[in-house]
């Protein structure tokens, strides 16, 4: 059973210990430790920002964090989206030993149910950014009807999706 539980001091070193595959750094554009870090960061600001621990079984198997914000980067003025409400994929991962089990696409699932609730407030899209050479990831966005409108920054293609509302 997957489920996604908030960082506390029984699971954080656990976390923080988690691992990517070393092919796999180039993809990730920050660190868990960093994530939970900018979390508190975020939300100090009154920025939402959620890091949660993905298990599995009981087990801590990987990371992600969300964020709610307003679309409003200058690459985005030309876009439906721009300066509306959405929730942002931040980051995910899960560690190299438990890679392929379907865990990161459970979690992800249960992560867009979260949103789908607005718990942060209402928003129209989910968005995200993946590097350019992640095939993975690409194809777990698109099994979710993420699409892309073309925006890529640095080396990282952004995909978006409608947000089901409850
Ligand atoms: C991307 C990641 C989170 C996926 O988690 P996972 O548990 O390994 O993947 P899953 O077993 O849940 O598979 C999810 C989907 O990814 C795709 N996928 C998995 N392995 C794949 C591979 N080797 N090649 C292409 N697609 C693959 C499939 O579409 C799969 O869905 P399906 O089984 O229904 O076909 C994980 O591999 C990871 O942490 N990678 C390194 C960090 C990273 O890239 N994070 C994403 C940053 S945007």
């Amino acid at each position: 059973m997957i489920e996604l539980r908030k960082i506390t001091e029984d699971n954080i070193d656990e976390v923080i210990a988690l691992e990517v595959r070393e092919n796999q750094k180039d993809y990730i554009m920050t660190s868990n430790l960093r994530c939970i870090a900018d979390a508190y960061v975020l939300n100090e600001n009154g920025e939402p920002a959620i890091p949660l621990a993905i298990y599995a079984d009981g087990v801590v198997v990987g990371f992600l964090m969300y964020t709610y914000d307003t679309l409003d980067h200058e690459s985005f003025e030309n876009e439906v989206f721009y300066r509306k409400k959405g929730y942002f994929v931040w980051h995910i991962m899960i560690d190299e030993r438990y890679q392929g089990k379907r865990y990161g696409k459970l979690a992800f699932e249960k992560m867009l149910m979260d949103m789908e609730a607005m718990p942060y407030g209402e928003a129209d899209y989910v968005a995200l950014f993946y590097h350019m050479g992640n095939l993975t990831a690409k194809t777990l966005y698109a099994s979710f009807g993420f699409t892309e409108p073309g925006i890529i920054q640095d080396k990282s293609i952004m995909a978006i999706k409608n947000l089901d509302k409850k």
